[in-house]
C-alpha cells in the first residue's frame, strides 16, 4: 500500500514554438487544462503501475477542485483523505516549447494549508512496510512531520525533492530513498555543475554518509542510483519528447510501485525509467502517465 501526501493542481497549460525569455512576450499555439501536481501525478501513476494508492491532501472550493480529482479518481485512488479547504485549489501554469521543455509557476493554494495535523493523519493508517511517498509543493514543516512519524512506525519513505526549495537537502536526509534531478542531487549533495564522474563519486560519498537509497533522474540519459552499496544504472527509450511535464513524477510513481510489488531494485528502476519515458509522448502532465500495459509493451 503507497499513501502519497502531496500536492494536487491544476496544470493551466499553454504552448509557444519557443519559451520566452524574462521580459520577453511569445505568441502562443495552443491552451488547455489538465490535473497535474507532483503528488497527484505521482499518486496516479503508482495507481496505473498497479498498486493500492492512498492520496493525501487538499483541492479549494471552486471549479477546479473537481476535475483537479477526476482521473485519481477514475483511477481508483482512496481520495478518502483529500480536504476541501475554502481557498482557491492550486494551480500550475505552465509554458511548453516546441522542444518539449517547459517552464512552470505553482501558486499552493489548499496545498499550502497541509500542516503537521495532516502529516500525522497521514501516517497514523500506516503499517510497517507501507510507503510514503512525498514532493515539495506542500509546507515543509509538514514534510518533515511526515518524514518523523513515519520513521517512528517502520514505514519506508520516498522523497522526491523537487521542486527545489531551500529545505531541500535537510528534509532529504530525512528519507529512507531519494529521488532527485541533477540540479536537486547537486543542491544535496552540496556541490555544483558535476559532469558524470563526479555524480558518481558524490553517489558513493552520500552514500557512504547517509546509507540511504540515492536515485537521481537525468532525463535522456536515464537514472543512476546507488543501493545497498551496489550502483545501478538505467535507460528509457529512445524517443523524441512532445511535453516533459509530469515525466518525473510518472517515474517516481512507478519507481514506488514496483517497490510495493516486490520488485528488485534493478528492475523497478528501469521499469519506471521506461514509464518516464512513455509520459513524454502526449501533453499534460495525469494524461500522459502510461498505464501498466503499455508500459509492459514498451518493456
Ligand atoms: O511535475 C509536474 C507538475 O509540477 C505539474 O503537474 C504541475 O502541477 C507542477 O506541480
Amino acid at each position: 500500500m503507497i499513501t502519497v501526501f502531496g500536492s494536487i493542481n491544476m496544470d493551466l497549460i499553454a504552448t509557444t514554438t519557443r519559451l520566452p525569455l524574462p521580459g520577453e512576450t511569445v505568441a502562443g499555439d495552443t491552451f488547455s487544462t489538465a490535473a497535474g501536481g507532483k503528488g497527484a501525478n505521482q499518486a496516479l501513476a503508482a495507481r496505473r503501475a498497479g498498486s493500492q494508492v492512498r492520496m493525501v491532501g487538499a483541492v479549494g472550493h471552486d471549479g477546479f477542485a473537481e476535475p483537479a480529482l477526476a482521473l485519481l479518481e477514475a483511477a481508483g485512488t482512496d481520495l478518502s483523505c483529500v480536504a476541501r479547504n475554502p481557498i482557491s485549489t492550486g494551480t500550475a501554469l505552465i509554458l511548453v516549447g516546441g522542444d518539449g521543455e517547459n517552464m512552470i509557476a505553482v501558486v499552493a493554494g489548499a496545498n499550502g494549508t497541509l500542516t503537521e495535523t495532516e502529516a500525522a493523519d497521514a501516517v497514523a493508517a500506516m503499517q510497517a512496510g507501507d510507503i510514503l511517498m512525498l514532493q515539495l509543493e506542500i509546507p515543509a514543516a509538514a514534510v518533515e512531520h511526515a518524514l518523523t512519524e513515519a520513521r517512528a512506525r517502520g514505514v519506508k519513505t520516498v522523497i522526491n525533492i523537487a521542486p527545489l526549495t531551500s529545505e531541500a537537502a535537510r528534509l532529504g536526509r530525512m528519507a529512507d530513498i531519494v529521488i532527485a534531478n541533477e540540479t536537486e542531487f547537486e543542491r544535496l549533495a552540496g556541490q555544483e555543475a558535476m559532469g558524470p564522474d563526479q555524480r558518481r563519486q558524490a553517489l558513493r560519498r552520500l552514500y557512504d554518509e547517509t546509507g540511504q537509497t540515492l536515485i537521481v533522474t537525468l532525463g535522456a540519459e536515464g537514472v543512476i542510483a546507488i543501493h545497498e552499496g551496489i550502483e545501478h544504472q538505467a535507460k528509457g527509450l529512445k524517443i523524441v519528447p512532445i511535453d516533459t511535464v509530469g515525466a518525473g513524477d510518472t517515474f517516481c510513481g512507478y519507481f514506488a510501485a514496483g517497490l510495493d510489488q516486490g520488485l528488485d531494485f534493478a528492475t523497478a528502476l528501469r521499469r519506471a525509467a521506461v514509464a518516464g519515458s512513455l509520459a513524454c509522448l502526449q501533453p499534460g502532465a495525469q494524461p500522459a502517465i502510461p498505464t501498466a500495459d503499455a508500459v509492459a509493451s514498451a518493456l
